[in-house]
């Protein structure tokens, strides 16, 4: 699997490039925002352009129009602009850029990518949340696609009554065996009630399966199964899209979707040194140290 860092942050760009794993780096306006509120003065432009030297793999930069045409023209204007630094830009485009505030057009983000890719400028498609999105981005020709675990996994947690920020931190784990459980713990009056062996009342009945389906996503449990999903429709027709799994907030996420085979993990910095502490290591490391005898030192002078 490879492994882009999922920042528009220079230093965590450079640092995490110095551990040697790097393959590449991911960007969105989010991220862009946060690094111009760190500096004054900053000039932009520049400042992609050393992104792009700094990393020898992928570097994807978002369109930020909504129609067909604003993301092409800003699709090949990014291109022209910073792939001649690294030869090495991605351009990313929304799936769908519709919704009840768009004006413009509808499914343009269907469309340039479909134009971006006939002109042969690689994209990255941006907020996938389901699986047949990925299936046309795929069919749109795009190189890479993005779902984004995180925030499947924030929209499930959602519809059972938890909320982001109150009942679970960002960075909080998504255990579907445990939504799967509470459900039943939940259901388990009704099932009584219904009878167990009347499997047809069960399977007919309103309560259970408003339950059943308020834990899942159209049938998708958490963000690391929508990958699994993506990744199986993918080798299913020999689809050379790459499956980038993205809005990763925790290091055993990241661990699913490998599992899942995704082609690629854009982690933000803090969870990739997340994947390398663990308290077990940290104790071994003293123990080493402390059991250093004289004799074994010497070799090394
Ligand atoms: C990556 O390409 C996405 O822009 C990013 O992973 C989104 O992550 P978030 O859901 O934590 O904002």
């Amino acid at each position: 699997m490879k492994i882009f860092v999922d920042t528009a942050e220079l230093d965590e760009i450079k640092e995490a490039n110095s551990w040697g794993i790097l393959d590449g780096v991911t960007t969105n306006p989010s991220l862009i925002k946060k690094a111009v509120r760190k500096r004054e003065n900053i000039d932009m432009e520049e400042y992609i352009k050393e992104i792009c030297r700094v990393v020898d793999g992928p570097v994807s930069l978002e369109v930020i129009g909504l129609t067909r045409d604003e993301m092409v023209a800003q699709g090949e204007l990014l291109y022209e602009k910073f792939n001649p630094v690294n030869d090495n830009v991605v351009v990313k485009i929304p799936i769908n850029t519709s919704s009840p505030k768009s004006t413009g057009g509808e499914y343009e983000g269907l469309k340039a990518l479909k134009d971006l890719s006939s002109k042969g400028i690689p994209t990255n498609t941006t907020l996938i949340m389901k699986p047949e999105q990925a299936l046309l981005a795929a069919k749109a020709g795009t190189r890479y696609v993005s779902p984004f675990a995180g925030r499947i996994d924030d929209f499930i947690r959602n519809n059972v009554g938890l909320t982001r920020g109150e009942d679970y931190p960002k960075s909080a784990y998504h255990n579907a065996d445990w939504l799967r459980h509470a459900s039943y713990l939940k259901l388990k009056p009704r099932y009584e009630e219904l009878e167990g062996n009347d499997l047809a009342g069960i399977y007919f009945d309103e309560e259970v399966n408003r339950v059943k389906e308020s834990i899942s996503d159209e049938g998708i449990y958490t963000g690391a199964a929508a990958v699994s999903s993506i990744n199986q429709i993918f080798s299913n027709y020999n689809f050379d899209t790459e499956v980038l799994a993205a809005s990763l907030r925790n290091s055993r996420q990241v661990r699913e979707v490998a599992e899942a085979g995704a082609d690629v993990s854009t982690i933000p910095f803090h969870v990739l040194k997340e994947m390398i502490d663990h308290y077990k290591t940290e104790q071994g490391i003293i123990s080493f140290s402390e059991d250093v005898v004289s004799e074994y030192e010497g070799i090394f002078r």
